[in-house]
This record gives C-alpha cells, sequence and structure tokens, in this order.
C-alpha cells in the first residue's frame, strides 16, 4: 500500500477520509466491531470488483450482500431504494448493521439515501469511484433520490462514518469521466486554492492521469477543501454556498440538455459565466476571467454556449430561486481564492455576461 492521508470532517458526526491507492481492504476496517452485515451497493457495471470488495469483507468475517443498482441517474429512482430496502428486511439487517456505497456519485447518492432511511438510519461507508465522487458526492452527507418532478427533490442529510478514497478504482474510468470530474477540481481552485490551477497549467497530461502523484496532489487539495466547508456547514446554511460556484447557469443548462450533459461540462460553462458576471461588477480583474478559459480549455471543457436558449435558461434559474425561497444569487469571486455572493443582478447584466459566453 502506497502512503494514505487521511483528512478529518469536523461537526456533529466527524469521520475521516482516507486517500491513497489499494484501499479497498480499509472498508472492513471502518466497519468497527458492532457490525454484523453489510450492503455492498454498486453498479451492476461494477459488479466484478464490487464482488472482490465482498471477499475482503466476509475474509474479515462479516456477512457482505451486493445489490447492483443501474447505471447513473437510474440508480436514483425510489423503486431501486425499495429493491434495497428489501434485501435488508429479508437480511433481517438491524440499527447496528451497515451499508457500503461503492461506484460513482448516483450509487453513493442512492447508498446514502437507503442507509439514512433504513431504521432512520444505520452506518455508511462511503466508496467513490469516479473523480466526482470522490472530490464531491461522497463527502458531506447529503444524500438523495430523484422524483419525475426533478433531481434530487428527496433526500436526507446523513454523514458517513468513514470515506474511503482508493485512486486504483479510477483504472477502469473512462477518460470523458474523468476530465468531466475536473470541472468540479476546478471550481475548488477559483474558490480556495489556486495551486491547483498551477499544476493543471504546468502538466496537464500528469494532473489529469489517475496514475499520476500530481493527481493523488490534486484530489487531496478538493477533498482538504471540501472536508472543511462541510465540516463548518454541514446543513448548507451558510459557507457551504461556495461549493455552487458556477452551479447556477450549469444546472439550468443541464436542464436545457435534458440531462444528457456531464456536470463538468455544465458547470465549466456556468464558471466563465459567473466570471464575467463578476467582471462586469467591477470585481474581478480581465487576467482571471481568461484564465478561467485557459485551465478550462487546456482540460477540453467547454467554455460557450448556444444564443438562442438564454430565455430558457433565465426561466430555469428563476424557477430555481422561486424554490429556495431567495434572490437569484451568484456566487462570484472578488479575485481568486476570494468567494462572495452576488445577490440580484440586474436583467440586463446577466445578458450582458452571457453574451461574452455565446458560441460562434
Ligand atoms: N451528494 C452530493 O453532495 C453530490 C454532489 C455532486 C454530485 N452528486 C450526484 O452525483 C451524481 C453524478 O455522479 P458521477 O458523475 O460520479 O456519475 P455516475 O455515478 O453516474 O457515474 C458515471 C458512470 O461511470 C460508471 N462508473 C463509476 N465508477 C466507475 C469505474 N471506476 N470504472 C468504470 N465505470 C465507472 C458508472 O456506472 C456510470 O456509468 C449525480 O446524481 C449528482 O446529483 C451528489
Amino acid at each position: 500500500m502506497s502512503t494514505a492521508t487521511e483528512i478529518k470532517v469536523s461537526g456533529v458526526d466527524p469521520y475521516e477520509i482516507v486517500i491513497g491507492r489499494a484501499l479497498l481492504g480499509e472498508v472492513a476496517k471502518g466497519l468497527g466491531d458492532k457490525v454484523k452485515k453489510v450492503l455492498v451497493v454498486h453498479p451492476v457495471a461494477l459488479t466484478a470488483s464490487a464482488e472482490l470488495l465482498r471477499e475482503t469483507l466476509v475474509e474479515a468475517g462479516f456477512e457482505a450482500i451486493l445489490a447492483g443498482v443501474p447505471d447513473s441517474e437510474d440508480a436514483k429512482r425510489v423503486e431501486v431504494a425499495a429493491f434495497c430496502w428489501g434485501i435488508m428486511g429479508k437480511s433481517d439487517f438491524t440499527r447496528s448493521d451497515a451499508v457500503v456505497g461503492f461506484g460513482g456519485g448516483s450509487t453513493t447518492d442512492m447508498a446514502g439515501f437507503v442507509a439514512a432511511t433504513w431504521l432512520r438510519g444505520v452506518k455508511l461507508i462511503q466508496v467513490p469511484t469516479t473523480l466526482l465522487g470522490m472530490v464531491d458526492a461522497a463527502i458531506g452527507g447529503k444524500t438523495g433520490i430523484n422524483t419525475s418532478e426533478g433531481k434530487n427533490l428527496v433526500g436526507a442529510f446523513h454523514a458517513p462514518a468513514k470515506v474511503i478514497i482508493d485512486l486504483d478504482t479510477l483504472q477502469s474510468l473512462a477518460r470523458n469521466e474523468i476530465l468531466a470530474g475536473f470541472g468540479e477540481v476546478v471550481k475548488y481552485g477559483f474558490i480556495a486554492d489556486p495551486v491547483i490551477l498551477d499544476l493543471i497549467e504546468k502538466d496537464v497530461t500528469s494532473a489529469t492521469d489517475p496514475n499520476s502523484p500530481v493527481f493523488q496532489d490534486i484530489v487531496q487539495r478538493c477533498v482538504a477543501i471540501k472536508a472543511r466547508v462541510v465540516g463548518e456547514d454541514f446543513k448548507e446554511a451558510g459557507l457551504r454556498e461556495i461549493l455552487n460556484y458556477g452551479h447556477t447557469l450549469g444546472h439550468a443548462i443541464e436542464h436545457a440538455e435534458r440531462y444528457k450533459w456531464r456536470h463538468g461540462a455544465a458547470i465549466s460553462i456556468g464558471m466563465v459565466f459567473v466570471a464575467e458576471l463578476a467582471r462586469l461588477g467591477g470585481r474581478l480583474g480581465d487576467a482571471a476571467v481568461d484564465r478561467h478559459r485557459s485551465v478550462l480549455g487546456l482540460l477540453g471543457l467547454p467554455t460557450t454556449y448556444s444564443a438562442d436558449k438564454w430565455n430558457q435558461l433565465v426561466e430555469t434559474m428563476q424557477r430555481d430561486k422561486k424554490s429556495r425561497s431567495g434572490n437569484l444569487r451568484f456566487v462570484v469571486l472578488d479575485d481568486i481564492a476570494k468567494p462572495t455572493i452576488m445577490s440580484a443582478p440586474t436583467p440586463e447584466m446577466l445578458f450582458a455576461a452571457f453574451q461574452e459566453i455565446v458560441e460562434g
């Protein structure tokens, strides 16, 4: 085992995030003495590696059961939760048993939801296997499923007991999924840690190679930021909002594209948009705005969008605003690593910022 790093998340239910390689054996150690049964929730596509994880748990003395769930957003349906509850019921899972989420963000969201709801909450260990899952979804205790009315409408805050980030699991992940995960990575660079941007700019090939030490360094930096933010603001009462940098327009783009786009691509455009908004508001200089385009461009992430969708995007952002019963608010930068909130910008300013990102 190469050296693993541990990052602590503080709060009412503190926990550790372990980052390294060849770490699947750590899952059993994280379960503790009281747990007897473990439900490993994984996408069917990862059955072979989930089976390896199950074997390590059985060797450690647990009764481990696999729950293969559909791929991606198809996992986040109440029918799939019911499937998992069914397995737990038939296997007599008690309050002191546990759930392991092994997969991308959609799997860890579903596994977390099942853990939060079974007998009003059982132990959860998250083992993310996508870059997005590692730097974002598996940390922070937000769990949820979709309904026909929208994404993530049903869920609970349920902190994991441990998060195990085994970078070796990324070996099988498609390159475009890794690059899409870099949308969130760049976000952390702009809101909190510009060294992340430096590392990408210095050598984008190493920075995006899951086998390289610089990749591990980048993941650790991102995890440290998310851990600090959710440790201070578990239930999204304040600070956690900075994590939404680029997300207001990004979510509207995902909606306009009927969720066929990768999240990272949508927030990539969203970040350039808010950078332009901050520039127009006299907050952010030209060089910092240009840096958004150049670093995202290096990663092959999009930075422009089609002009004819503006009205639809505004409508979606307004609807989103209503559901939060507040002003249209954007996380913007006063400078790199200095996030702040811009509340209720004028329609003219929003449109002007959008003009800066239209394609062609
Ligand atoms: N709870 C949170 O705080 C939070 C934060 C951000 C995103 N999310 C959620 O995360 C989800 C998106 O997560 P995602 O981008 O990881 O996508 P995903 O979970 O849909 O996974 C993407 C694809 O990669 C496959 N896959 C996963 N790991 C693999 C591996 N190691 N090798 C090969 N294939 C692998 C999956 O089967 C899937 O096809 C969304 O539902 C979003 O709402 C949650």
